[in-house]
């Protein structure tokens, strides 16, 4: 009997590689650039499973090829914003995702860029680089403190309540803003159900922990920035739709926030000519908040289980769109 064909579209850790490859015949994209939407339509259409990444636009269009062969779709992150899972549903594809693997590592880097930003590490090193070493000074680089202060969640998911944990040790007042009240966790992360409002007005550090939809689509504009306080700092790990860049880039411009650190934008790669690159007050770093060598491993594990279920017609263990199973019954 002849093995599963696979696409994967990105080279995968080796360790669990090697647990897929005995069952199937693949062909991994070794580009540097990601397959382009025919390429990608052409291979993944003509294979029993596709291995994808968040930069894999799975539309519609794509769901609805003629003649396609494709019956899973495994992909290498948490966030499936990329995919359209009612087209995968309609076409009785389950999406697999590695939801909790990546938790502790992006909570780690949301708070490396809360840092990073409030004291100004980046434009040191730059300017250390750049050989100027300004005069020790008083007033040389001075930023803000994080320890103490007040920071807002918008989302209080697995990810927000890893940062609320690492608040903590840095005695910070926490403020989340979630759809639903977490009783349970207010008391044992010491941390308070606010309002968008109240988080915006109130906070010195604001951290996005919410997934992109077509309601969280720029959440975070002009009006928001308007609310925050001008000492404030906006750190995004999330999703980079989920802010306005053209009013963040007028917000950071004139004074009306702080500073910014994100770890992703809209779209993605940033646009050479996006104004942001050109403020020193902004850290732009290249969706890697979960860019740990055990973490990406763990992600690949999730995502082989999830193929080698789908394969062997099993329930993926992690689907994403669990309509699937549901459908017609
Ligand atoms: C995810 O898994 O959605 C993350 O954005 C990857 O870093």
């Amino acid at each position: 009997m002849s093995k599963p064909k696979i696409f994967i579209t990105r080279p995968i850790p080796q360790l669990a590689l090697d647990r897929l490859l005995p069952h199937v015949d693949y062909e991994i994209w070794q580009e540097q650039q990601p397959p382009s939407i025919e390429i990608l339509s052409k291979k993944a259409h003509a294979s029993d499973a596709l291995l994808s990444m968040l930069s894999d636009p799975l539309n519609a269009t794509f769901f609805d090829a003629p003649g396609s062969t494709l019956k899973i779709v495994s992909q290498f992150s948490v966030g499936v914003d990329n995919i359209d899972l009612s087209a995968a549903t309609n076409h009785e594809i389950p999406v697999g995702h590695t939801p909790g693997v990546l938790t502790e590592t992006t909570a780690d880097f949301a708070f490396g860029l809360m840092l990073a930003a409030a004291r100004r590490i980046v434009e040191g090193n730059n300017e250390v680089r750049q050989g100027i070493w300004r005069p020790w000074g008083p007033d040389v680089l001075t930023g803000y403190d994080v320890h103490g202060a007040t920071l807002g969640l918008i989302g209080f998911g697995r990810i927000g309540q890893a940062v609320a944990r690492r608040a903590a040790g840095f005695s910070m007042k926490v403020l989340y803003f979630d759809r639903s009240h977490h009783a349970d966790l207010e008391q044992e992360l010491g941390v308070a159900y606010a309002s968008l409002d109240q988080i915006l007005e109130q906070s010195d550090f604001i951290s996005l922990h919410i997934y992109l939809s077509p309601e969280t689509h720029h959440l975070i504009g002009k009006l928001e920035f308007e609310k925050m306080k001008p000492n404030a700092i906006l750190i995004n790990t999330a999703r980079g739709g989920v802010v306005d860049h053209q009013a963040l880039a007028v917000a950071l411009k004139n004074g009306k926030i702080a500073a910014a650190a994100v770890d992703v934008t809209e779209p993605e790669p940033i646009q050479n000519d996006s104004p942001l690159l050109d403020l020193p007050n902004m850290i732009i770093a290249p969706h890697i908040a979960s860019a740990s060598k055990a973490t990406r491993l763990r992600m690949a594990h999730i995502a082989v289980d999830n193929l080698l279920a789908g394969l062997e017609g099993r329930r993926l263990p992690f689907c994403a769109n669990p309509a699937v199973y549901t459908k017609g019954k």
